[in-house]
């Protein structure tokens, strides 16, 4: 599929096409031996059923340039959208270079962190956008400690009367993605208020990209019942002594929920 559409649009599409909504994190030590043959094997194998790989620091730290540009040719063969896991959280010019080499090396979108503010989110925005690559803002994360962060809350001051009021860290992130056009945002599929929150206000216009699905606890029902579009799912798949059979199993369980291509 070429890069003539947003990336939002190319996501829907395979999902809708291949009736998935798995992405897949591939996140091997960087000890396992041939990383490259072994990610390159994984795709290969499971591609039928899901409808993007998320590859993060375990793979794009050791890989080359070439390797990188190969994965993300055979992801493209095999039908799959490239999602980068960086959490990319730095200046425009560092963000600028980031996105473009990413998407020189064939990735469709990044992973941002909204922290750095709603102009230099939406400065991220545009400048992917004009190449067509796509921007998941985060949320709130999934692991227990986040609440440390997402979920602190902030004091602001009404510039009119100095009356104060406060929201979660995670409202201010959420609204300024919403703003700004990000192509979707992360919320941990073990956040359940939370995802009913966000999808009660949004109506499925954004799409919600949930880890933390089995291994960190989070249920496949219960997140896709309280609004997460895509399930981000690693471990759970990868380690298991057969990821065809294990990513088969999720495929079957979500299609029979009736959620695949929702
Ligand atoms: P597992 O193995 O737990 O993999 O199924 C989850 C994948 O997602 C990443 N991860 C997150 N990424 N926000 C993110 O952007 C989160 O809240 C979050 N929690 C987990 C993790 O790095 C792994 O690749």
């Amino acid at each position: 599929m070429g890069k003539n559409q947003s990336f939002a649009n190319r996501i829907n599409d395979i999902r809708r096409h291949k009736s998935s909504n798995i992405v897949l994190a591939i996140d091997p030590t960087y000890e396992v031996e041939n990383l490259f043959d072994y990610v390159c094997q994984l795709i290969v194998q499971v591609h039928d059923y899901i409808c993007a790989i998320k590859l993060n620091f375990h793979i794009i730290l050791p890989l080359s340039r070439i390797e990188l540009k190969k994965i993300t040719q055979i992801a493209h063969e095999s039908n799959l959208q490239v999602i980068a896991d960086l959490k990319l959280n730095d200046i425009y010019d560092t963000n600028q270079n980031t996105i473009k080499y990413l998407s020189s090396l064939g990735f469709d979108s990044v992973i941002v962190n909204p922290f750095i503010g709603k102009s230099s989110l939406e400065s991220a925005v545009d400048y992917a956008h004009s190449l067509n690559f796509g921007i998941i803002s985060l949320v709130y994360m999934s692991h227990a400690d986040a609440v440390e962060g997402y979920g602190a809350s902030l004091s602001i001051q009404n510039e009119n009367d100095k009356s104060k009021s406060s929201k979660p860290v995670y409202r201010m992130f959420y609204e300024n993605s919403k703003s700004v056009g990000v192509d979707g945002i992360v919320v941990g599929g073990n956040r359940l208020d939370i995802l009913k929150e966000l999808r009660a206000e949004d109506n499925k216009n954004l799409p919600i990209y949930s880890p933390g699905i089995i291994t960190q606890g989070g249920d496949i029902k219960r997140a896709l019942e309280s609004g997460s579009t895509y399930l981000i799912i690693g471990r759970a798949i990868v380690n298991s002594d057969s990821p065809l059979n294990k990513v088969k199993e999720i495929y079957d369980l979500v299609k029979e929920l009736e959620y695949s291509d929702h």
